[in-house]
């Protein structure tokens, strides 16, 4: 390994909320990656940040820089490799374009963004400065869904009939109330379905591959000081000719555990939260039964009921793999742009669907 490569990755922090701790703390777990900067539009949250035991860790023992601006944190007195966008979602091309520009690669919280064009721009940045420019959908490490997509690979579901998502969570109305962008459009882009369901949605991607097509109703049941859906259900057509459906609330007390069925023609699996509860096929193997008897550990929570129960753990793993691309190894493991994107051009046809009350196509990003 040359020196270059052997370097940290310096990282600079743009944002300071509930999802920059959660990066804060998974920075401090990776021996490959280093908080050099943070930059937020609210110095006090950042202030608090910096003082945690996990800044100190993620620092490395340097000093972290508290910039007063985005151009300050892209400057030379900052000398970041790369920048992390925990900022509201309808803020990320905002943070991500100028650090693209300024020759830093991102990695960006989910949504990506949430319209298609701003996505465009951002990955047509990236592929300009030849920077990498990757999504965080924490969720995909998770030991079940993992499981899932390696007998996925090897055909072991036959041909896909049936892929399904249900994220039927709760959220109080504080949850709205404590950031002023959540629940709006121009800020959220959506309710359930664009901020909490975009993992889902992700995940049947992954999993199932392109959808082309889909039809979809919401409502906005119990949140009503919000601009967005708060419930919402929809019918996917994949371009596989596989269906599927995906039910997304934020309406739905106590929340229930995330859900996902997959299913074809010689199996099924169904992944609750991070566990397999179903796994069934036409060809058993030996390792099938230790995957039914839940043998697998794992700790990717989804978050059902309380934000801030997510743990660090996904976000680690990917940050962890974004170093390693961004110092030349391979870029396998990431999320570049285009796929973290697809699920946004999803949730756009589910949106437009809504409202004309027909199936609409899902644009494609390139
Ligand atoms: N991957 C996950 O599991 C997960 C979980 C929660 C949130 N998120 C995503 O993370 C993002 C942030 O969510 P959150 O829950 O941390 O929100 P939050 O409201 O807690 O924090 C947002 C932060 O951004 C700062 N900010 C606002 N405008 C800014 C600007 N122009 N420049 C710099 N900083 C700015 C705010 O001061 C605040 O510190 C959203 O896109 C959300 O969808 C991801």
């Amino acid at each position: 390994m040359s020196n270059e490569s052997a370097k940290p990755v310096r990282f600079g922090l743009i944002g300071s909320g509930g999802i920059a701790k959660v990066h804060v703390d998974a920075l401090a777990r990776i021996p490959q990656a280093q908080l050099a900067a943070i930059y937020s539009v609210d110095p006090v949250s950042a202030c608090r940040l910096l003082d945690s035991d996990s800044a100190a860790a993620a620092a490395n023992d340097d000093d972290v820089l508290l910039c007063d601006s985005v151009e300050s944190l892209l400057g030379q007195d900052a000398a970041v490799d790369a920048v992390l966008i925990a900022t509201p979602s309808g803020l990320h091309a905002e943070g991500a374009i100028p650090a693209l520009r300024a020759g830093k690669h991102v990695l960006c919280e989910k949504p990506l963004e949430i319209q298609s064009g701003r996505i465009r721009s951002m990955i047509a940045e990236a592929s300009q400065q030849n920077r990498i420019l990757a999504g965080l959908l924490p969720l995909r490490c998770g030991v079940g869904a993992q499981v899932i997509r390696r007998a996925v690979e090897q055909g072991r579901f036959g041909r896909l009939t049936f892929l399904s998502a249900r994220i039927k969570w709760w959220r109080e109305p504080s949850y709205y109330e404590a950031s002023a962008w959540r629940g709006k459009w121009s800020l959220d882009g959506g309710g359930a379905l664009m901020n909490q369901g975009i993992h889902a949605v992700d995940l049947l991607l992954w999993l199932g591959g392109q959808v082309t097509q889909v039809s979809a109703l919401s409502g906005q049941l119990v949140h009503t000081g919000i601009e967005v859906e708060d419930t919402l259900a929809a019918n996917l057509r994949y371009a596989s000719g596989a269906l599927g459906t995906i039910t997304a609330a934020t309406s739905c007390y106590p929340g229930l555990d995330f859900m996902l069925e997959i299913s074809g023609d010689r199996g099924t699996a169904v992944l609750v939260d991070d566990r397999i509860q179903d796994w069934r096929f036409a060809d058993e193997k030996p390792e099938d039964e230790a995957i039914r008897a839940g043998n697998l550990g794992g700790e990717i929570r989804g978050g059902s009921s309380d934000p801030a129960a997510i743990s660090c753990e996904g976000h680690r793993q990917q940050i962890a793999d974004f170093c390693e691309a961004v110092r030349g190894s391979s870029r396998d493991s990431i999320i570049e742009g285009d796929e973290a994107g697809a699920a946004v051009a999803v949730v756009e046809a589910a949106y437009r669907s809504a409202r004309s009350g027909k199936a609409e196509n899902v644009e494609e990003l390139s």
